[in-house]
């Protein structure tokens, strides 16, 4: 298909800059690949990974940004620092800033607009609580949080989904693979129909949730599976590249 495939890690709270280490790793050894590569560190890594990456053929991007632009927001920073600093996509409405910083759908959205506005590819995450898949109720809130906290758009390549069942996320617990194809085509139904084909279906879908170089490969053969959202495996270059090398 035309979507390119995508492996993102995420790095949450963790690396100093004695992590950097583990970028010249992977330009070492995934520099060039056919794939995109693209890492989320925290923000105060942004300046000295892109410095380090160069022109090798690795993305940057934040885990968050405020919708406004600038101003009196103490801690905050905005997307257009993020795409100064060298990032080129964002993470918004991870489980984790939903939970913790009370990010509703309509926070997520205007983030993504601000993100937008500034040129960054916007990783917008949605995904259901146990409690929520047991009571069946899985797909009416994936429904909600992708009409919610996905704005207007004019293209889909500037976004991308990221399907992150909460229960799986750092867990070792992953959904069976019929259960991560039922969501995933689920998603790409939806897109399509509030989009149009054309959009609908360039917008790429990643799974997230304990993928590890062990079980990428039969993820990734999972129909609208356009690559991963990986935590923890992505913060040892070893690990990230094994599930590079299953894409
Ligand atoms: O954004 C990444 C996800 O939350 C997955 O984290 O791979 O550690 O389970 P994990």
């Amino acid at each position: 298909g035309m979507r390119v495939k995508l492996a993102a890690g995420n790095w949450k709270m963790n690396g100093t800059r004695a992590a950097l280490a583990e970028i010249d790793t992977l330009v070492a050894a995934h520099g060039d690949a056919a794939i995109e590569i693209l890492i989320c560190p925290p923000a105060t890594l942004l300046a000295p990974m892109a410095e380090r990456i160069g022109t090798a053929k690795i993305a940057l991007g934040g885990q968050t940004c405020h919708p406004q632009a600038s101003g009196a927001h103490t801690g905050d920073i905005s997307a257009e620092m993020l795409a100064d600093a060298g990032a080129t996509h964002v993470i918004l409405g991870h489980s984790e800033r939903r939970a913790d910083h009370g990010e509703s759908d309509d926070t997520v959205r205007a983030q993504a607009r601000a993100a937008l506005a500034a040129g960054l590819t916007c990783i917008i995450c949605v995904g259901e609580t146990e409690a929520q898949r047991d009571a069946a109720n899985t797909l009416d809130i994936i429904s909600g949080q992708l009409a919610g906290s996905i704005p207007d758009l004019s293209t889909g390549e500037s976004l991308i989904v990221a399907y992150e069942p909460v229960w799986a996320i750092g867990t070792g617990r992953t959904p069976t693979l019929d259960q991560i194809g039922e969501v995933h085509d689920y998603i790409r139904a939806e897109l399509e129909r509030r989009f149009g084909a054309g959009v609908g279906r360039s917008v790429r879908l990643l799974y997230g949730g304990s993928v590890k170089p062990g079980n990428a490969a039969e993820i990734f053969a999972v129909s609208n599976v356009d690559g991963a959202l990986v935590g923890g495996a992505s913060l040892k270059a070893s690990d990230f590249g094994g599930i590079i090398d299953a894409l």
